[in-house]
Formats: structure tokens, sequence, C-alpha cells
């Protein structure tokens, strides 16, 4: 088989063929995508089926001025046509072989149909459930935010993307899109270099080092300058320090919208800019096939920079095999689920499931409340398939067939109770007069797919519509309720929470959602899931997140609305450890529901937690010596059950404010009744060691506490750190 020599291809090309192989762009009218494809165009978004992409790749190799053949560019976020949970669900299993499995299917199912190139994982971290992306991402832990990026990026690239059922990845949004100011997309972010490092950038770290192929750059401007021009990070971190290879792709119109970011006088200039600053594809905006030499001049770019992006195109085209073939065959074309896949999306949800609360352990469901009432917005939708899912994905089915399918036994009553939305007339009194004639409610609401995703950002992040006073108005009717809450992210719950008995968080998990919400509910399965991403008790608590600095007055207790008995101008600031410290006066101590939290059918113990030394020097760090975490985990309860062991390491006293407590590592794990599983993890430098406000990673001696714990029981070991 020939191999491609891309320097003697470069040498070949004059500066507009260069130019037109660093752009993306989208045609609805063939003719005009194959136009394009003629004139020698990078990449292109994807046509919509193999023999439209066949075409294009066609016209790319026997009528461009090169034969270079295109990539073809889709989000395939959580599914191409069989939908996995959302990210954040998927975040939620804390069992990244649900992200590598969505990722595998994904991938075979899109390259399946020409497309070669996901836009996906998203790994922005992020603290405010205001934003409506927080779905797209993998909460508010970068070592989640990492691990659950890199299961994606082997996933989507497999062994090797020159496969048929393998696609290159795209780490987005670097960097800091996250932390939008007020949580309205697309806005301003800015934040000290020491939480850039440890918090944002760290899980595009690890998704380079796990192989990642491409990196989207983000919309926002952080500290001042928009990413799609941040040439510091954009190059000589990204590419310099994280030795990043591939090619850096703007998001939608970003780098034109380097103009009304204020920095560029016009789309000519934005797009030398970004190209300076270490954009090598321009996603939309002026067509460079047709303008590219007269909007950016020779001296506009020199010609090392150029070189350089076109090669990062080149070579991601040759690791992709496309040059070889870039054909797809249209005779294996997926065009939907198949019983594996299904199958494999089903299991996948199932482990999304978090059991929020379950007073009286009114779940799951034994056979001896028989009359059932199933009421609420989402009891017959269909909309569980989330944000960023394409036209042609394939539907989902309804909890009221899946429960009814799964409880066969009982005897159902479906009420709609509430509209998603709107208010809800007499819905909610026909629903509460039913419920006299049966044993329990389940009340199915949530947040639909349209108010979550891009440009979905809400400043009031309870459920929509009358849902809530159908959930209370239920628990005033004499019989448990059970709440079933789909949503794109973390709501604020308070006006229900405390009337409803037992909640199942269900995000939208997919095409098998309601069978997967279904089979938890009955007991089939038991639910595992923890909350990634906290959920605030009021909107003023955001930002809100496990891993917070200390303050210099943590406070003890929650607030009160009572007057103060003293004036703090005659007395002075009496009280410091109770008054005078860090809290909001009307709000209880801490968020509803924290990081990590999640209940089982079951019960565990951490126990015998203990790490193989007790100290270890700043050179054998250095050196990269690990020391080894360990625990047991014993499941106390009746039955078998998926518990989920964090470890947490603290630095109680170093150069700068460290986190009260950072993830370190965490295992999911299946432990029969009775039965015990042991658990370890290493820790060496990169655990130990932070970042200064310097960017310097500093390591220090002194004392480190690891902590083991599992929302229910914990144990902390000290180590030291020698000089
Ligand atoms: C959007 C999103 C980005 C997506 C891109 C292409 O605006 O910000 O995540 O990959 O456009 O659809």
């Amino acid at each position: 088989m020939m191999t491609i020599d891309l320097e003697q291809l470069l040498s070949r090309m004059s500066r507009q063929d260069k130019l037109a192989q660093l752009q993306i762009l989208w045609r609805r009218d063939p003719q005009e995508a194959r136009a394009l494809a003629r004139r020698g165009i990078g990449a292109l978004f994807w046509p919509q089926s193999a023999a439209a992409t066949n075409d294009l790749q066609r016209v790319a190799v026997k009528e461009s001025p090169h034969g270079v053949p295109l990539l073809i560019g889709l989000d395939v976020v959580h599914g191409q046509f069989t939908i996995f949970p959302t990210p954040l669900a998927q975040a939620a299993s804390f069992d990244p072989a649900v992200a590598e499995s969505d990722a595998r299917v994904s991938a075979a199912e899109a390259r399946s149909t020409g497309v070669n190139w996901t836009f996906s994982p998203m790994v922005d971290v992020t603290r405010d459930p205001r934003w409506g992306r927080v779905v797209e991402g993998f909460g508010e832990d970068p070592h989640v935010a990492s691990v659950f990026g890199a299961a994606k990026v082997r996933g989507y690239q497999g062994k090797s993307m020159r496969a048929p059922d393998a696609i290159a990845a795209c780490l987005k949004h670097f960097v800091g899109y996250g932390a939008a100011e007020a949580g309205r997309d697309y806005n301003t972010t800015d934040m000290s270099r020491q939480r850039l490092r440890e918090t944002y950038l760290e899980p595009f770290r690890v998704g380079i080092e796990a192989g990642a192929a491409s990196v989207m750059a983000a919309f926002n401007a952080l500290n001042g300058t928009p990413m799609h021009a941040h040439r510091r990070l954009l190059t000589d971190v990204l590419a310099g320090e994280y030795g990043s290879t591939g090619p850096v792709v703007g998001d939608a119109e970003g780098v034109a919208q380097l103009v009304p970011h204020g920095i560029a006088e016009d789309e000519a200039a934005a797009i030398r800019a970004a190209l300076i600053a270490g954009v090598d594809i321009v996603m939309g905006g002026a067509d460079l096939t047709a303008d590219g030499s007269t909007l950016v001049p020779a001296d506009g770019l020199d010609d090392d920079r150029l070189d350089d992006a076109v090669l990062r195109v080149l070579r991601l085209k040759k690791a992709l095999g496309l040059f070889e073939n870039p054909y797809v065959d249209e005779g294996t074309e997926a065009s939907g689920p198949t019983p594996e896949t299904l199958s494999a999306a089903r299991e996948a949800a199932e482990r999304c499931v978090v059991l929020l609360r379950n007073e009286g352990d009114l779940l799951p469901l034994d056979g001896s409340r028989r009359r059932i009432l199933l009421t609420g917005p989402y009891a017959t939708s269909t909309d569980h398939l989330g944000a960023w899912v394409q036209h042609f994905a394939a539907g989902a089915g309804t909890l009221d067939e899946a429960l009814r399918a799964a409880v066969p036994e009982a005897e159902w009553t479906t009420l709609p109770g509430a509209d998603m939305l709107d208010r809800s007339g007499d819905a909610i009194a026909e629903a509460v007069a039913a419920a006299a004639e049966c044993d329990v409610a389940v009340v199915a609401v949530g947040e639909p797919s349209l108010l979550s995703g891009e440009a979905a950002s809400r400043a009031d992040i309870r459920l929509p519509g009358e849902q809530a006073e159908l959930i209370r108005a239920l628990a005033g009717a004499g019989i448990p309720v059970i709440v079933l809450l789909a949503t794109g992210r973390p709501l604020v719950v308070e006006d229900w929470i405390e009337q409803a008995d037992a909640v199942l968080l269900t995000w939208h998990l997919g095409t098998q959602g309601p069978e997967a919400i279904a089979r938890v509910v009955s007991g089939a399965v038991a639910p595992g899931g923890r909350v990634p991403m906290t959920f605030p008790r009021a909107v003023g608590q955001i930002p809100i997140h496990h891993d917070h600095l200390r303050t210099g007055r943590p406070a003890r207790t929650g607030g009160s609305l009572a007057g103060k008995a003293w004036d703090v101008g005659l007395q002075g600031p009496n009280n410091t450890d109770d008054t005078y410290t860090s809290k909001f006066l009307d709000l209880p101590l801490g968020a509803r529901f924290e990081f990590g939290h999640g209940l089982s059918y079951t019960s565990f113990a951490v126990e015998d937690v203990a790490v193989d030394r007790g100290s270890v020097s700043l050179a054998e760090l250095r050196d990269g010596t690990r020391l080894t975490l360990r625990a047991r985990l014993r499941n106390t309860g009746e039955r078998a059950g998926d518990d989920v062991v964090f470890a947490y390491l603290a630095d109680p006293v170093a150069s700068v404010a460290r986190p009260v407590r950072r993830l370190v590592g965490f295992r999911r794990e299946t432990v029969a009744a009775g039965g015990v599983v042991d658990v370890a993890f290493e820790i060496d430098a990169t655990e130990i060691g932070f970042f200064d406000d310097e960017e310097r990673f500093v390591l220090e001696p002194g004392a480190i506490e690891l902590t083991v714990e599992d929302g229910t029981s914990s144990a902390t070991v000290l180590i030291t750190v020698t000089g």
C-alpha cells in the first residue's frame, strides 16, 4: 500500500491550496458542497448519508488540485442512531466503561455513514447549573472529567483510526468555557491561573495524553483574551507543553466572532489572528477556498505556521486512512440501532440512575402496593434523548409502557397530572382524586431536553410549569409518592423534595431510558449512580462544588434570619465561630445533594483504610514513587449492589490555600450481599503536588490526609511528605 509523503504533498501546494485545507463548512445544497470539495476544502459537515459522503470524497480525490480527501465532521456527542445517556448522566455512573461503550457504538454507527470526525468529548468542568451545557460535560470535578474524557477518546478512536468503526475525537471546548460568568452561555470567563491549571486545563492534558486527535477552541474570552486568539494557551501550552499534534478547530463562527469580541477589525483580521494564535481549522465564516489568499495575504501569516496547520490536518487524514481509502462501504451503512446496541444503551442507562431519597425503603416497588397512579408529564413523554442528538436518532418509548411491562402485576392508572411547561388546569385535581383509589403515586417530572444544552442557560433552575405543585398536591393525598426526575442539569428542588418519599434522578438516558428506569423501579437492577455535580439549595449558592478552597471563616452552622442581639460596631465581631462565618443567612449549610451522593437498595461500609507507607520524600516523589491507598468495601445488606468508593486528598497546610479536599480516585464496585471487595488507589506526585498562581507545579513537605469514603462511611489516614 502506497504511504503518502505529506511533506512532498505540502511542497506541491500553493498558498491558496493550503488555506483551503484549513476550513470546515456546511452547505445544504449538494452542488455547493461539491464545489467546495472541488476547490480543495479540508473538511465538510456530514452530508447525511454514506452515498453523499462518498460522492463528496470522490470529487475531492478526483477533481481537487491535489486530490486530498475530506475530514467529515459531525457532533456525535452521545450517540448517532442509538442514543446513550447524556454525558453528565454518564458521569453519574462513575463507571468510565459506560462512556467507552457509548463511544464505541457511536463510532461504529457514525463511521459506517461516512462521518470520520466527531466534535466530542466535551471535557469542560463546570460548577454552575444555570449553564445549559453542563449536560454535555462530566460535571464539576476535573478528575472525573479527565477519566471520562479519556474513556471517550479511547472508545471513539479505538486501536487505530483507520478501522471502519473508529472516528477521530475532538476535546472541547478549550478552555474554561464552563466558567462562564453567571452561567450565561458564551459569557466572559475570568479565573486565577492556579484554577485554570488545576480545574480547567487538567482534563485536556489527560485527554491529549490519551491520544485525542483534535481539540476545539472555546467561544469565551479567558482573562480578557478570546480563546480563538489565545496564542499562549493554544500554542505554548496545548501544543508546546501538552504535545498536542492534532488540529485545533475553531468553534462555529468562533473565528469570525473575534470581531464582536472586539479584538479584530474585520473577519480577515480575525482569521489571521486565529491562525497565528494556533487555530488550524476555521469552522464556518468566509469561504477560504475562494478568497483564502486575499483574506490571509503572505504578510498576514508566516509560512511556518501555515505549513504547521496544514500538516496537522493532513496527518489526521493520514491517521484515519483516508489517503488509502476515503470511501465507506455503502452496503454496511448503519441506519438505526441493533439489538446489541440497544442492549448496550440500556445497560449504560441503568448505571446512570441515582437514588436521591428512599424514605421507608419505598423503592423498589415490591408488589405490596398493587394500585399504582402514574402521573406527571414524563409519564407518557418520549423526551428521553437529551440535548445534542440529531433528527435521525432512534427515539425512546415512554415510562408508561416500560413500567407496565416491568411491573405487570400492578393495576396502573395513568393521568397527565401536569403540563411540562405550562399551567395545568384541572389535571392536578384529577390526579389527586385518582390517588384516593391508589396505593402509591409515581410522579414522572422533569426538565425537557429543549431547556438543556447549548444556548439554554436558565436563571431559575426549578422544575418548569406546575410540576412541583403536582408533587405537593399528591403528597397531601395520603399515599406515598415516588418521583422520577428527568433533567439535563442539577435542579433546585427545595419546593418539593422533602414531600417526596422516594426520588430517582433519571437524567435524559437515551433511546433505552424508560426501560432502564423501569428496571430500577421494579428492583430488577439496583441503582448505583452518584451525583457528579452538586445540587444547590438555591441559585444564590452558585457556584458551588465539593472541592472548594478553605476560607478564613469556615461556617459550621447554617444561616438564621433572627436579628443579632448586639451592635458589632461597639462590641467587635463577636462569635466568629458561628455568626461571622462564610454562609447565607437564609439557607442551611451546604447543598441539597452533595457531589458523590447516592443511595442503594442495600448498604455498605468502608473498612481497613490503609496506605502502604507513612511517609515519602520530595525526591522520591520527583522520581515517580507511588503510594498505594487501600480499603475494603463491605456489603452489609441483604442484596447485591453497586457502590462507588471515592479517594480524596487534603493538604491542610501549604504555601497556597488548598481545596478542603480533592478527588484523586473513584471506583464503582459490585458487591454481593454480605460480601467484600478490596480497592486500591495509586497516589503520586500528580495527586500530591499542585499549581501555584504562576502556573508552577509545586511539591512541598508536610502532612497529607487521604480519605476513602462512599457517602455513608469513611476513614482517613495521614502521610508525611519529607523535605
Ligand atoms: C456549536 C458548539 C460546538 C459544536 C459546534 C459544531 O456551536 O459550540 O460544541 O461542536 O457548534 O456543531
